[in-house]
């Protein structure tokens, strides 16, 4: 069977979409230099899947530690998760966010062309799509300039691959605009560990969850919308793994460039994260109301057509899913992998 090089395994949605390769008989080799992750997690995906999944460390910017990788294993593909994904601190350090990202994938994929691989997975974001003109988002809505670093990377990384694709053409580019990610692996053992104070929603709510926050603020409740709180396409972690499987059962040895919107195609609003997320834990969810976050778009949601009709993928977790597994994993693990 292929044998599918992760970069940026350790990670959240790398970790989850290990298992997922695994079980769909692919063989992997994780690649990652903690910046944003734990070593317990390789463990617990061991656990997991049954099996030892080899790990190397290192870092995708260094040209000799992805090489070594190259010639330990017969890499059939890589797909790569490693990246720096914080909008807020992308302003403050737009160099490193270059560097790490675009840098990084520029790196990898010179290395990819050296040894004759030539099967490329990327995770995007629907951030290249930045404030929709209109909702849902297919694939051929414009791709506009991005208003942080980190969305800018995304679009550079796209655009590079795209090049890449044309100037090679034995290249299988797969580009992957994930929504948002949530939810965790109904085991309980993997799920989202940010460092610090969470960005993000749903890591946010289960923090509150389990008492290591006070109250969610929820940012801004007069947008035009049906409750005045911005809608996002939620899509459970899982689903989202399995999706890499399916581009990649669909896409191996393909020549040509290949984008999908990985979403559910359903747009729920912060209130309604709020509602459910205080049902999978049987009681309210404290939260209030603050002023509006500076570059949040209105709505965002995906048009998920393409990916159900060329790959045979369909997101099916429900949102009262996705909340109940956030949950399981915080519960088992109030600190994360640190417990
Ligand atoms: P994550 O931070 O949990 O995982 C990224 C992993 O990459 C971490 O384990 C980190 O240690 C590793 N890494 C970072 N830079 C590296 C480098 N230079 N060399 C080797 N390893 C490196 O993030 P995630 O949520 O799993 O996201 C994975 C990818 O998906 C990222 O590229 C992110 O931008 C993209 N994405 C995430 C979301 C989201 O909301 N989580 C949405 C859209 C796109
Ligand atoms: N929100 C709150 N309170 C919080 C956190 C978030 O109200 O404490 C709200 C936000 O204002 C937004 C919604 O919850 O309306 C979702 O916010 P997230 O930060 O969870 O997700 P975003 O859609 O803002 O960001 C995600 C990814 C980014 C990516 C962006 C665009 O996290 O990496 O989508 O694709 F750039």
């Amino acid at each position: 069977m292929s044998v599918i090089l992760v970069t940026g395994g350790a990670g959240y949605i790398g970790s989850h979409t290990v298992i997922e390769l695994v079980k769909a008989g692919y063989d992997a080799v994780i690649f990652d230099n903690f910046s944003n992750s734990k070593p317990a997690v390789l463990e617990r995906i061991n656990r997991i899947t049954g099996k030892h999944i080899p790990f190397m460390a290192g870092d995708i910017r260094s040209r000799e530690q992805l090489e070594a990788v190259f010639s330990t294993y017969k890499i059939d593909g890589v797909i790569n998760f490693a990246g720096l994904k914080a909008v807020g601190e992308s302003v403050k350090k737009p160099l490193e966010y270059y560097d790490n990202n675009v840098s990084g994938a520029r790196t990898l994929l010179s290395v990819m062309r050296e040894f004759k691989c030539y099967n490329f997975i990327f995770s995007s974001s629907a951030t290249v799509y930045g404030e929709p003109d209109s909702v849902p988002l297919t694939e051929e809505s414009p791709v506009k300039r991005a208003n942080c670093p980190y969305g800018q990377t995304k679009v550079d990384i796209e655009y590079m691959c795209q090049e890449l694709q044309k100037a090679v053409p034995e290249f299988s580019m797969v580009l992957l605009r994930y929504f948002n990610p949530v939810g965790a692996h109904e085991s309980g053992l993997i799920g989202e560990d940010p460092r610090g104070i969470p960005n993000n929603l749903m890591p946010y709510l289960t923090q509150v969850a389990v008492g290591r926050l006070p109250y969610l603020n929820i940012f801004g409740n007069d947008y035009p919308t049906p409750d005045g709180t911005c809608v996002r396409d939620y899509i459970h972690v899982v689903d989202l793994a399995k999706g890499h499987v399916a581009a990649l059962n669909h896409c191996l040895n393909k020549s040509g460039t290949f984008i999908y919107n990985l979403g559910t195609g359903v747009g729920y609003s912060v209130l309604d994260m709020v509602k459910a997320f205080s049902k999978a834990i049987g009681r309210e969810l404290p939260y209030k109301f603050a002023p509006r976050r500076a570059g949040d778009v209105v709505q965002c949601y995906a048009d998920p057509a393409k990916a159900q009709r060329e790959l045979g993928w369909k997101a099916l977790k429900t949102l009262d899913e996705m909340a109940a597994d956030s949950y399981n994993w915080q519960k088992n693990n109030p600190n994360g992998y640190d417990d």
